[in-house]
């Protein structure tokens, strides 16, 4: 693991998104692995004005998103395709055709995962991997569990994790209570892993992300067996680990 430790949010969004820039510079064929919330929202506003520059061409580039809530469309504004058509896809050269994330409104789970799944496949895997990391160490939603799961799969969401992102929503209620999710093996199967964590609620699981046992209760230890992750974590959330490094 690379891990850098960054004053704060704007530093990680900069070293972040310097290595988003890189790695479609790189390969502008890149098929680039995404994720939501409110980590990565600076690094894909720096990558917006890069492209806004000249400095960044998206047109090869192809995305697959790691999870959506189960019932919402993509036109609802906290669905994940929507954050990502207003946080990225809206404002840069991207094919929105080349744009993937998992349907929302499939009701059935199996078909709708092996689909994901085989899409993934087909794009020939994923080179560069965002990620962000929930309170309680999950990536995508893969909750805490007693396995961890391999491919694409519909997830119960813990209360931790619909209280986490209530804030999003005019009450919890409204908070849906299943998703579709990437499992923790497509993600270790992309090249590369790129790991954000910004604020003190997260120290405890970068703690455990970087010297916990490998567990499924905390799904992001699982990137201890990977062979190319890069963490950028901030000040605050690198609190509890920065005397061991
Ligand atoms: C959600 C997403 C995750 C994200 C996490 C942390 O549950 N499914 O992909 O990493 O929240 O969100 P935030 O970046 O807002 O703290």
């Amino acid at each position: 693991m690379v891990i850098y430790g960054v004053k704060d949010y704007q530093e990680m969004s900069r070293k972040a998104a310097g290595i988003i820039s890189a790695q479609v510079i790189l390969k502008p064929n890149s098929v680039l692995g995404l994720a939501t919330g409110s980590t990565p929202v600076g690094a894909y506003q720096l990558l917006v004005d890069a492209y806004k520059k000249g400095d960044l061409d998206f047109s090869k580039v192809t995305s697959v998103n790691l999870d959506e809530y189960k019932g919402l469309s993509g036109e609802h504004d906290q669905s994940y395709r929507y954050f990502m058509n207003a946080n990225l896809f809206n404002h840069v050269n991207i094919r929105k055709e080349c744009t993937f994330v998992p349907n929302g409104l499939e009701e059935d789970g199996a078909k709708e995962c092996a689909r994901y799944d085989q899409l993934i496949e087909s794009l020939g895997g994923v080179d560069l991997q965002l990620l962000g990391i929930g309170g309680n160490g999950h990536i995508g939603f893969n909750e805490p569990a007693g396995i961890f799961t391999k491919g694409t799969h519909m997830v119960t969401l813990t209360q931790e994790t619909r209280e986490a992102n209530a804030r999003f929503f005019s009450s919890i209620d409204e908070v849906p209570t299943h998703a579709y999710t990437m499992g923790v093996g497509n993600i270790m199967s992309a090249r590369k892993v790129l790991l954000l964590a910004s604020g003190s609620n997260k120290a405890q699981a970068i703690y455990d992300t970087i010297f916990g046992p490998i567990d499924p209760k905390v799904p992001a230890s699982i990137l201890q067996l990977h062979g190319d992750v890069t963490i950028i974590a901030d000040k605050a959330a690198m609190a509890l680990v920065q005397d061991k490094l």
